[in-house]
């Protein structure tokens, strides 16, 4: 079963691994390889960030991901993803996206949720468009993606049900 948790100072190591990933490095916009101690002061930066919410994707209490939301004016956060590369291509990213963004909307009360997603990273586009991120625009190689909750539908034509 996957389940979502707030990241502890245990992760740092294996957040840190998954970071300098090369294929994430590849796909991010900041793609230099991290130094430990810029990633541990990143991790206190986040820990004490009011906006910023971490969390960890476990498998059955292994941890296999992480998910970074990003609140951005109350009402809008930004959605980030990383899994595991020795877990990659069999799922979990979808999920775990999915999971990511009930806990935004159910617990962090945002109404949308945007991702910013290289052009050339196919699974990931995948993945988000799968989970009903719709696609606006292109800019400097990453293509804007926006999701609503379901909810958030149009008006029904047919009246007032
Ligand atoms: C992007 C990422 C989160 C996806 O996670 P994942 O667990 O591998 O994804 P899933 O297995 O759930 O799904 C991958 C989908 O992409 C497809 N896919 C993967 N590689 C592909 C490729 N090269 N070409 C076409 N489709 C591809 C898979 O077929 C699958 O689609 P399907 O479920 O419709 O069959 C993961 O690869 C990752 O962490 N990458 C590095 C960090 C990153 O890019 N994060 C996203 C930043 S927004």
């Amino acid at each position: 079963m996957l389940t979502l948790r707030p990241y502890t100072p245990d992760d740092l190591e294996r957040l840190l691994a998954w970071r300098n990933d090369p294929a994430t490095r590849a796909m991010s916009r900041q793609g230099h390889e991290v130094s430990r101690d810029e990633h541990a002061a990143w991790m206190e930066a986040t820990l004490q960030d009011p906006k910023r919410v971490l969390l960890v994707i476990d498998e059955d209490g292994v941890p296999k991901g992480t998910a970074r939301l990003d609140v951005e004016d109350g009402m809008e956060a930004e959605v980030s993803i990383t899994v595991a590369p020795e877990a990659r291509g069999v799922g979990l990213g979808f999920k775990a996206l999915q999971l990511a963004c009930d806990h935004a909307f159910d617990q962090m009360g945002v109404r949308e949720i945007r991702a910013e997603i290289r052009a050339e990273n196919t699974a990931s586009i995948q993945i988000f468009t799968r989970a009903g991120f719709v696609h606006e625009g292109e800019s400097e190689g990453f293509g804007r993606y926006r999701l609503r909750p379901p909810s958030d539908g149009e008006p029904d034509p047919e009246g007032e049900r």
